[in-house]
């Protein structure tokens, strides 16, 4: 498809916006035009290339217009000591754009991604991206390198954490309201950060969940799984993306043409740029497709990466390249094109500082921090709650025994890439616990063990304190750096000796209350008939205990559902709720169906769920027309009662089946979810009105298409239970 570039004049517009949908502000494109007809070679390079950090060498380049931006300088200070050598001292005073990993918070940090995903509030992730930019561009950031929009069925890799899990519409719609965060209404704004998805594609997919690994995805898989979160990002206006480490089918996507070029600038009509991941250029050597950076590097640039990210492949080597008519000039000029369009955007060029001043207001501001209490809260999933021993009941306790390594840790609830977040800042799970109580409840805190190494010694110490207390909370998981980049774990339960902790307290037959922190879903077929509750609270920022704390006493009431699946074993990875019904779909004991001889094939908890304090009861699900043409709007109202005695939020869900197709098509597809709040006893009608158009998929010559037939629908509080019906698209005559 030919991509239309429209260029218009644009008046009090979110411009960001308009660059989503292809339409660029014609007094931008004349100032870009004009300031690269004066470039030198080298000053174009200069500006696809990124570093990381300033040293005297550094500065040097800025002056001579040869680094157009930097990664890694952090502060108002030095961001604004930099930014005057490149406008000041350079030949062209172009600004430098400043990027960061501002992924989950600056310094107020909020849940991790994988965590904040399950609150399925799209509102309040918007809100906290926003505050994210707020401190981070006070601090002189530009550029964020998120959202991390990675779709993940496999809870060995590391870096689920960063996303919003296995599902593309949920992750479009988390990326959509992550984007309007970081960018707000308009980019030019000194306290909005330019967003940047990534990594551009497949990176989630990595075989047996090792980072960095090999992917082999079809074409159809890429775009029905792993695009559509970039897709939103882009039609929201994502001002740039980032290319991935891995290979699909054995093209690096940092040198892959028909993913960024064809899909991206081609089909989607992307106007902003694309930059590298950390040296992904240079790694095209060691993917052995690049006898060297100069060869990576033409690679690189041909497949439409404008920036390199510290690869130093983009170099002034390429000019001979140009003359001899090896690679085209033309290239270049894009890439500077698209760089120097977004700095207009981030009017840069109109006030390239940033107040140094406004810092002191911002960081940690109160407001910013009861935002991330609130999502903590909203964040928190409740897995298991046998005989309703949650919520803890305040009147009869007297003592609690806390127990477990991380129960008073305030380094795992920052969670990876936790920016300039500082342990000072955080609340444990302890220190939420005596918030709450005060002295009316003693706490008898014992750490057992640690997360990592075996030793038991500290067993004793903690059977005798549970041994004095009514009630035993444990909070165990992973630590922080067990998650995150480089961090894929091949075994996933709970590390160290956890599980024998948990074992040797079961044993005193007192309820156990585990509150799990963690950066993926890890598995607890080994404990989770030890223990009464399971508490998942992940890692989920500074007010970490305080949300706990919270939901302990009932004080929240827990809405979170799971939005990555729970095997009962690794050995059932990858596994996501959105799986093909194969030809032979385990439905009967016939042992010739596809399962395994040694567990059920379903996981331990499923996509979507998580429990109440109350009961959400499910009736009289109505179907407006149930004969559609793909013009048509899909109307479906259900009937959801809070049947129980407080007042929750219920998370529903929308699920289809396209039942015959001309390709097979997964056995439920999330199309549209509430949140909804309903009083004890209430009863609300919930409507969806979907577009028949979001029913379709991509037909045998990758069209895509909503073809005609029966789709069955499903409205429920998780995956796998609903209430049913059917509708039928026809035919347009
Ligand atoms: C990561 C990116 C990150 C970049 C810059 C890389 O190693 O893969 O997600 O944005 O470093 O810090």
């Amino acid at each position: 498809m030919k991509n239309i570039i429209r260029i218009v004049l644009i008046f009090g517009f979110s411009k960001a916006l308009l660059l989503g949908q292809g339409i660029l502000s014609a007094d931008i494109e004349q100032k870009v035009d004009v300031l690269l007809s004066q470039m030198t070679f080298a000053e174009k390079i200069g500006q696809m290339t990124q570093f990381s950090g300033i040293n005297e060498d550094y500065e040097a380049l800025v002056r001579k217009g040869q680094i157009g931006s930097f990664l890694n300088v952090i502060g108002a200070e030095e961001t604004n000591r930099i930014q005057k050598i490149a406008v000041e001292e350079s030949r062209l005073g172009i600004p430098l754009v400043i990027g960061l990993d501002v992924i989950h918070g600056y310094r107020t940090i909020f849940p991790i991604p994988l965590a904040a995903s399950a609150s399925w509030d799209t509102v309040l992730i918007r809100k906290a991206a926003e505050i994210a930019a707020k401190e981070a561009a006070s601090a002189g950031i530009h550029w964020t390198f998120a959202p991390m929009v990675d779709i993940a069925r496999d809870a060995r890799w590391g870096r689920i954490a960063e996303g919003a899990g296995e599902d593309p519409f949920l992750g479009a719609a988390v990326a959509r309201a992550q984007v309007l965060g970081f960018q707000g209404e308009d980019l030019s704004d000194p306290l909005t950060l330019l967003a940047c998805a990534k990594h551009y594609v497949g990176y989630g997919a990595a075989e047996g969940g090792r980072d960095y690994n090999t992917v082999d995805v079809s074409e159809r898989t890429l775009r029905e799984i792993y695009l559509p979160p970039f897709k939103a990002a882009v039609d929201a206006g994502v001002g740039t993306l980032m290319s991935a480490f891995n290979e699909i089918g054995g093209v690096p996507t940092s040198a892959n043409q028909f993913t960024l070029r064809t899909i991206l600038k081609g089909e989607w009509g992307f106007n902003g740029f694309v930059v590298s991941d950390w040296n992904s250029i240079g790694e095209l050597v060691a993917h052995g497709i690049a006898k060297d950076r100069l060869e990576a590097g033409v690679k690189g640039l041909t497949a439409g990466i404008d920036m390199d990210m510290e690869g130093r492949c983009y170099t002034s080597d390429m000019e001979a390249l140009v003359a001899d008519e090896i690679l085209s000039e033309e290239l270049i000029n894009d890439a500077v094109r698209r760089i120097l369009r977004i700095k207009f955007y981030l009017g840069l060029f109109e006030h390239p500082y940033i107040d140094e001043n406004i810092q002191k207001e911002l960081i940690l501001h109160r407001d910013h921090i009861q935002t991330a209490l609130d999502l903590a809260r909203e964040s928190i999933v409740l897995l298991k709650n046998e005989k309703s021993v949650l919520p803890l009941n305040r009147k009869k306790l007297n003592s609690i025994a806390l127990i477990g390594p991380l129960a008073n840790d305030k380094d795992s609830p920052l969670g990876t890439w936790r920016c300039q977040g500082r342990q000072e800042d955080v609340v444990t799970v302890y220190e939420g616990l005596k918030n709450k109580f005060g002295d009316d409840v003693k706490i008898i805190y014992v750490k057992g063990c640690d997360v990592k190494n075996n030793s038991c010694s500290g067993f004793d110490k903690a059977i005798k304190a549970v041994q004095k207390a009514d009630v035993v909370v444990m909070v165990m998981g992973e630590s922080a750096d067990m998650s995150g980049e480089a961090a894929s774990r091949a075994d996933l339960n709970l590390p160290g000796v956890q599980a024998e902790l948990i074992n040797a307290i079961a044993e005193t037959n007192k309820p156990i209350v585990l509150v799990l922190m963690n950066g993926r879903p890890i598995t607890l077929s080994n404990i989770e008939s030890k223990v009464s509750a399971i508490v998942e609270a992940w890692q989920l920022g500074i007010q970490h205990g305080n949300a706990v704390a919270d939901v302990l006493v009932g004080d929240v009431n827990p809405s979170g559902k799971l939005t990555a699946t729970f095997p009962r074993t690794v050995g059932q990875i990858p596994i996501h709720y959105n799986h093909k019904n194969s030809g032979r779909p385990n439905i009967s004991l016939d042992k010739f169906t596809s399962k395994y001889i040694d567990l059920p094939s379903s996981p331990l908890y499923p996509f979507g769920y998580g429990l109440s304090y109350t009961e959400f009861k499910y009736t009289g699900i109505e179907v407006e027309n149930n004969r559609l043409a793909p013009s048509d709007e899909l109307v479906v109202n259900i009937n959801v009662k809070n049947a129980g005695s407080c007042d929750g939020v219920e998370i529903v869900q929308f699920y289809i089946r396209d039942l015959v197709g001309s390709v097979t098509r997964p056995v439920k597809e999330l199309k549209g979810f509430q949140r909804v709040s309903l009083k004890a006893g209430e009863l609300k009608t919930v409507q969806f009105r979907i577009p028949v158009r979001n029913l379709g998929a991509y037909d045998l010559d990758m069209n895509y298409t909503v073809e005609p037939g029966e789709f069955s629908i499903m409205v429920g509080g998780n995956s796998i239970d609903g209430l049913t019906t059917t509708v039928e698209v026809v035919r347009l005559k």
